[in-house]
């Protein structure tokens, strides 16, 4: 396995600083908070051990140095945002600085004087998640009472005159939904609806076996996507985010480390990509100790996986690797437990088979019935990520199932 801990051989910070872009996208991930418990949820299990948020100060300077070296996009993301006050301050921060700005959010806590503070700040763009199409499953799936809630949010958003991404993550449950969803989309009036099929990171990682859909749902949601994009043109633009584990390429993941994404977690750790904070031995620099432009140009973090230099047969002398830059180095490591490794995803990979054999699993109606049976959805919540917090740190100690031993 590759030591992570230790600079990648022949990487030198300022021969890549000379022709390495700006981040263009921030990503403020300004709390781990969350009112809502997603079983697919891509923040860190261990959340609970990171809690330390930086304060309305130190975000500014985060904003600030992003600018300075050339982000223009800005995302401010969580757990839920809005359960800081202090997001209208940072929204108009970020909009005197020029960036353009889009909060993410499950909608809990975006009051209508919200609304209106955040758009006299210069927030330019919202994303609401839904869970489902049905309040029953977005329930479910969250864990909460949120859909009607979500809903009149939606109508508010739309009232405010802001643009609306609706964000709906897919898997088993709800890919028969599609339409619906679609239809949902339609009738609150959203520009865009991204329908992202479900990355095995994070809490999905920990629920893969319960939300692993069938390639039969997948081809079948495809068709109705197509069939709406053909009746109802650009009145809103569908994205369909195809799941990797079903396909024969990895995907060009992050557009690259390093490359355009620069995450910040709650506590200041800068992030590569969503999911890096689970990569063993990568030592991430924190905003709070080095400036964020050393960060990106020069640490070990960033450059680690920058570019073609890192990669490994069968990558190395591949000629797709131009493409997809050998796939996404989280799922490398989560499947074959070496981050410097062909993605599995590829069927060029000498693991490639790992993946087979999840999809394989998902397919069996028998081996559904049985991990449905067997294996409670762990949701994500406090509990369940301090007893995983402490399962990483004493290996013995074992973290049979989700608090509420949930099934749908
Ligand atoms: Fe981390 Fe793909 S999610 S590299």
């Amino acid at each position: 396995m590759t030591d992570l801990s230790q600079p990648a051989a022949g990487v030198q910070p300022d021969d890549t600083a000379a022709s390495v872009p700006p981040p263009l996208w921030l990503l403020a991930e300004l709390t781990y908070r969350c009112p809502l418990h997603c079983a697919f949820c891509y923040n860190p299990l261990d959340y609970t051990d990171h809690s330390r948020e930086l304060s309305t100060a130190q975000w500014i300077d985060v904003l600030r140095e992003a600018r300075a070296i050339g982000a223009v996009q800005l995302g401010f993301s969580g757990g839920e945002p809005l359960v800081r006050d202090d997001v209208e301050v940072l929204v108009e921060e970020a909009h005197k600085l020029g960036f353009y700005t889009n909060l993410i959010t499950s909608g809990v806590g975006l009051t209508d004087q919200r609304l209106g503070d955040l758009k006299a700040a210069g927030l330019d763009h919202i994303q609401l998640s839904f869970q489902d199409s049905t309040q029953q499953l977005n329930d479910f799936l969250s864990s909460t009472r949120t859909f009607e809630l979500k809903q009149r949010v939606a109508a508010s958003i739309k009232r405010h005159g802001f643009p609306m991404v609706l964000n709906c993550v897919l898997h088993r449950y709800n890919l028969p939904h599609v339409g619906k969803i679609i239809d949902m989309a339609l009738a609150m009036g959203a520009e865009y609806l991204e329908l992202a099929n479900t990355q095995y990171y994070g809490w999905a990682h920990a629920n893969e076996a319960q939300l692993m859909p069938t390639r039969e749902q997948l081809e079948e949601a495809e068709a109705v996507v197509a069939h709406y994009r053909r009746t109802h043109g650009e009145r809103c633009k569908i994205f369909f985010v195809v799941p990797d584990y079903f396909e024969h390429r990895p995907k060009r993941c992050m557009n690259g480390w390093g490359a355009v994404f620069l995450g910040v977690a709650p506590d200041g750790v800068a992030l590569p990509c969503h999911a890096a904070r689970g990569l063993p031995g990568l030592t991430l620099p924190n905003v709070k100790e080095t400036p964020l432009r050393e960060i990106w140009y020069e640490s070990d973090a960033f450059n680690r996986f920058r570019g073609l230099h890192w990669l490994k047969e069968p990558c190395r002398s591949c000629e797709e690797k131009e493409h997809d830059l050998g796939g996404c180095r989280c799922q490398a490591y989560l499947l074959t437990g070496d981050a410097a490794n062909a993605d599995p995803v590829c069927d060029k990979s000498p693991f490639h088979e790992t993946v087979v054999k999840v999809v394989q699993r998902a397919a069996s109606a028998s081996a559904a019935a049985t991990v449905a049976r067997e294996q409670p959805i762990l949701f994500r919540n406090d509990a369940n990520s301090r007893k995983l917090a402490a399962a990483a740190r004493e290996p013995d100690v074992t973290v049979i199932s989700g608090g509420s031993g949930a099934k749908p």
